[in-house]
């Protein structure tokens, strides 16, 4: 299975992005009003894209939803050049690796963290579905993998601490998965007043409404007919295809995963580095709140 990731500057690819993809970022053209919607895998990235679609069309009206960033080869790159604005990019890329003119021209980021032990589950069950993965049959040899960092995009840590540290931060929201769930209308509006929208709180309960789990995955069902996924619908460099996105879509999936000994190596693992980050020491887990 190996031929299904490489690496590129110690970071482990999938091969859909290639070598010369990456060695190519920086032909990006970027503009003022690009959002750059950034995320660990399996933080929640589709959510947070049907969030922002559902948000433009009630406000401004007008968005368009780009290929990831960093997905196949450098004809991609030419093809953002011909997008409309605003464009919404998304990408899985840790902060060094992205393009020179998304830093220059301050676009404005929004970084989706999730609990890192929901995101292991989550990324274990979509190795096992995703064609473009490698297959791990076990739990404790995917978690092994996932406290090493030899998963796909690397360790969680380091790009969480990447984003957190970089000088773009302050153009930078912030978005917890947990937080989502709690009370999405609340922070449709809070999305919204960072991009410069305004949403009356009928049309935030909308957004949150049709940008809700069970309306996502229903769609996809509906959609099923289509049995090819659609490239042009891609917003995560590790697959088109939606139908293997909506699993649970819950807060807390870790528990039926984990033993104690697994919880506890792996916070013993990551604990000094979850420290030095104020954002991870955030997360409900690690206040012992969930
Ligand atoms: P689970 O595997 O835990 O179900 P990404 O889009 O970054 O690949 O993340 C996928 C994860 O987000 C999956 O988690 C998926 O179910 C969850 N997800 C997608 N849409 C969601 C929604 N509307 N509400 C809550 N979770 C959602």
């Amino acid at each position: 299975n190996s031929e299904l990731i490489h690496s590129y500057k110690g970071v482990p690819f999938p091969t859909r992005v290639s070598i010369n993809q990456l060695n190519s970022l920086d032909a990006f053209e970027a503009r003022e009003d690009d959002l750059l919607l950034v995320s660990y895998p399996k933080s929640g990235t589709h959510w947070l894209v049907e969030i922002l679609k559902n948000l433009y069309h009630c406000t401004s009206g007008q968005v368009t939803i780009a290929p990831p960033l960093e997905f196949q080869d450098p004809s991609k790159i030419c093809e953002l050049r011909n997008l409309p604005g605003p464009r919404v990019i998304p990408t899985h890329l840790p902060q060094n690796m992205v393009p020179r003119q998304v830093r220059s021209k301050d676009c404005k980021v929004i970084y989706v963290i999730r609990n890192p032990k929901d995101t292991a589950v989550s990324m274990f069950h979509y190795y096992q579905q995703n064609p473009h993965l490698p297959t791990v049959h076990k739990w404790s040899t995917f978690l092994d993998l996932f406290l090493k960092g030899e998963v796909v995009y690397g360790s969680w840590i380091d790009h969480l601490l990447s984003w957190e540290r970089a000088e773009t931060n302050e153009n930078t929201l912030f978005v917890y998965y947990e937080s989502l769930k709690k009370d999405l209308p609340k922070y449709v509006q809070e999305i919204s007043s960072f991009l410069g929208l305004s949403v009356t709180e009928e049309q935030a309960r909308e957004v949150a409404k049709r940008s809700s789990f069970r309306e996502m995955k229903e769609r996809v069902e509906r959609e099923k007919q289509r049995e090819r996924p659609d490239p042009t619908n891609t917003v995560c460099a590790l697959t088109s295809d939606r139908k293997l996105i909506f699993r649970k879509g819950a807060v807390g999936d870790w528990k039926n995963h984990f033993t104690a000994e697994q919880n506890a190596t792996f916070e013993a693992l990551l604990q000094d580095k979850i420290n030095s980050s104020e954002l991870a020491s955030c997360v409900d887990s690690f206040l012992g709140l969930s």
